[in-house]
């Protein structure tokens, strides 16, 4: 079974064809995040536009990519089904995915998937097999029962899985995602936006021992909160600023050297994937999951990947073009979708849902 897969939830307008689950016949993404960069976040109205102006080159690449040299026909007659990103996501955003999506399952007389992306990260590592080049994928798919760290820049979960379909979410993030925390931190720095791979940089050439920053302490051991920590940075860079707390944040990047930055930005980035990998930790003592999942955009995070190898079992972390968004994980999971009985959406009606949750 192959699917086309559509996403737009947030920033990248993505298509990708994906047989049976795990077969990777093509993954086109285009990421306005250049034209967000200047703005320091995702400006929606920035992002509707260019999912609108993108989209349908983006999966006509997608479709020809997967089925060289056949003809647009051809490719469209192998196709048996279409994924979309329901939600949650920006509502412009959304908007488009969804709209194209129906309008192609009703054109080309194909079933629709509906699809929580935030669930779909996970299946990034249900790829395991592309004749794509410049792609690191797991030999196998991951094996239930799993557990699952959800880490992106709208979400941070534990998530338990018993099947595909069957789960229970451990715990969240009680405030800021960690990836958005990564972003904020990069603000507050005066690194480009988005924060991550930022942040990850300048950490390089610091001490990440250097700044003592607070870690959350919560009711429920699976919860996370991110919000504090990047106080905690803010007033770090303040007081090496030698400023007080009054002193306005955006006049910091220039107050502060490049080694008081790297110094933040590693002490921060230990922080952070040091809580992750604690909670996660804990969470395989107690359930002893067959396989654990590492997913999201922070999932790209190399001091996360190297924190967390030790653990048993060793986590399973999406290559890292399948890290951040993409359709090829909206493909998979629809794929599981189809082949456990679930409906398909009716492409006359299907609404986005911004605020979908697992
Ligand atoms: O999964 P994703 O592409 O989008 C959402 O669903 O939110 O995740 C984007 C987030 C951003 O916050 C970005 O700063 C973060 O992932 N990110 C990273 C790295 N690469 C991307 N965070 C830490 N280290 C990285 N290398
Ligand atoms: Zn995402």
């Amino acid at each position: 079974m192959r699917i086309l897969g559509i996403e737009t939830s947030c920033d990248e307008t993505a298509a990708a064809v994906v047989e049976n689950g795990n077969r990777l016949l093509s993954n086109v993404v285009a990421s306005s995040v250049n034209l967000h960069a200047a703005f320091g976040g995702v400006v929606p109205e920035i992002a509707s536009r260019s999912h609108l102006e993108v989209i349908l080159s983006v999966i006509d690449q997608a479709v020809r990519e997967a089925f060289q040299g056949q003809t647009p026909e051809e490719a469209w007659d192998q196709i048996d089904a279409i994924a979309v990103t329901q939600g949650p996501g920006l509502s412009g955003s959304l908007l488009i995915g969804v709209l194209t999506a129906r309008t192609l399952a009703i054109a080309k007389k194909k079933p629709l998937y509906a699809v929580n992306h935030v669930h779909a990260h996970v299946y990034a590592s249900f790829l395991t097999k592309t004749a794509l080049p410049g792609y690191n994928l797991p030999a196998k798919p991951p094996a239930f029962p799993l557990l699952s760290l959800i880490v992106s820049g709208g979400h941070t979960q534990l998530v338990r899985f018993r099947g595909h379909f069957s789960y229970t979410v451990l715990g969240q993030t009680l405030d800021d995602a960690v990836g958005e925390a990564f972003d904020k931190v990069a603000k507050i720095l005066g690194l480009p936006y988005p924060g991550g791979p930022s942040v990850a940089l300048a950490a390089k050439n610091g001490n990440p021992n250097s700044v003592k920053l607070p870690k959350a302490k919560l009711g429920n051991k699976y919860d996370f909160s991110f919000s504090g920590l990047k106080t905690a940075v803010l007033r770090a860079a303040q007081e090496l600023a030698g400023q007080d707390y009054a002193f306005p944040s955006h006049k910091l990047p220039k107050a502060l050297s490049a080694s008081q930055k790297a110094n933040l930005a590693a002490s921060f980035q230990q922080t952070a994937v040091d809580t992750l990998a604690g909670g996660l930790s804990e969470a395989i003592k107690e359930f002893n999951p067959k396989s654990v999942v590492i997913a999201g955009g922070v999932a790209a995070n190399q001091k996360l990947r190297w924190l967390t190898k030790s653990l048993r079992p060793t986590p399973v972390f999406p290559d890292i073009k399948l890290c951040t968004d993409n359709a090829a994980m909206i493909a998979a999971q629809a794929y599981y979708q189809a082949s456990n009985k679930r409906p398909a959406a009716d492409p006359y009606s299907l609404e986005i849902t911004p605020d979908l949750s697992m």
